[in-house]
């Protein structure tokens, strides 16, 4: 696959969320960050929380497993990174407590045996500064509660993310919006900066097309313009490049192609 390799870019708005991230922590508030779909929000939340990591160091089956493939992350890992289910959120406050107490656990056990530290976490939410929760669109109010109930009994900061428009849902509800202390738009990418990362940074979007095989310039302004700086659909563009050179036994990317790609995609693109 193409993207198979692709590595996070610190992108501008990435630096912007984790100040973001960063502020909330230092305040203790409830943040809400919304964004379009596609330009990043969940892949910075998992990147600011290392939770590619994180997620894998507290998956542990049975007794056993704790801690066995731990490493020094979880020492410093303060985050907690959570998706709102889709159907039937009942079980919100359970799931993420279960995971603060995962993360409080493999944490023990790793400074238990690599550094004969003993010493037991006492609650779910030791040694955690935030917890970010993603796709909150999903939620209903009473969910909503529970995720402020979570926040007023523990000494940390919550980052609720969303689509545009959520921020305006939220104000409805006083009881959550009076403890939300910032709001932050994730935006897209700047055409700068698309142009930027199509030049230099192929590398790291684990593409197999390199500069070389545009047949000029303009066929990667075309690319930013049709994808408007939206990662998700610079993806799904480069999916149907890929396609489509192979498919005619092409080598260069010209601009025909980068049409042909684009009315090959099914949506998303206008
Ligand atoms: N900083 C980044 N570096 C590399 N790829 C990214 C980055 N941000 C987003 N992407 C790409 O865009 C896709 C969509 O990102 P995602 O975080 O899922 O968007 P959102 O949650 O805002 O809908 C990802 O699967 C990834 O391929
Ligand atoms: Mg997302």
């Amino acid at each position: 696959m193409l993207f198979s390799k692709t590595k996070f870019i610190e992108t501008k708005e990435y630096r912007r969320f984790a100040e973001f991230c960063d502020a909330c922590i230092k305040y203790k508030y409830i943040g809400i960050c919304y964004g379009l779909p596609g330009v990043g929000r969940t892949l910075s939340s998992r990147y600011y929380s290392n939770w590619d990591f994180i997620e894998k160091q507290i998956a542990y089956k049975n007794a056993k497993e704790i801690g066995t493939n731990a490493d020094e992350k979880i020492l410093e890992a303060r985050t907690i990174f959570y998706t709102a289910p889709a159907i039937r959120a009942t079980k919100m406050t359970d799931e993420i407590n279960a995971i603060g107490g995962r993360m409080g656990m493999v944490r023990t056990m790793y400074k238990m045996v690599s550094r004969g530290e003993e010493e037991y976490s006492t609650h779910s939410y030791e040694d955690i500064d935030l917890i970010i929760v993603d796709e909150i669109d999903r939620l209903k109010v009473q969910n909503l509660e529970q995720l402020r109930d979570i926040y007023d009994r523990n000494d940390l900061a919550m980052i609720l993310i969303g689509m545009p428009g959520i921020e305006k849902r939220l104000a409805r509800y006083p009881q959550l919006y009076s403890r939300i202390g910032f709001a932050h738009e994730f935006d897209k990418l700047s055409k700068d900066e698309a142009h930027h990362i199509l030049e230099y940074k192929w590398g790291e979007l684990g593409l197999s097309i390199k500069l070389e095989d545009f047949s000029d310039y303009e066929a990667i302004t075309s690319i930013i313009k049709i994808t408007g700086g939206n990662f998700r659909l610079i993806q799904r563009l480069f999916t149907q490049i890929e396609r489509i050179l192979e498919i005619n036994n092409l080598e260069t990317i010209t601009i025909e192609v980068v049409e042909v790609a684009r009315d090959s995609l099914v949506i998303g693109i206008k």
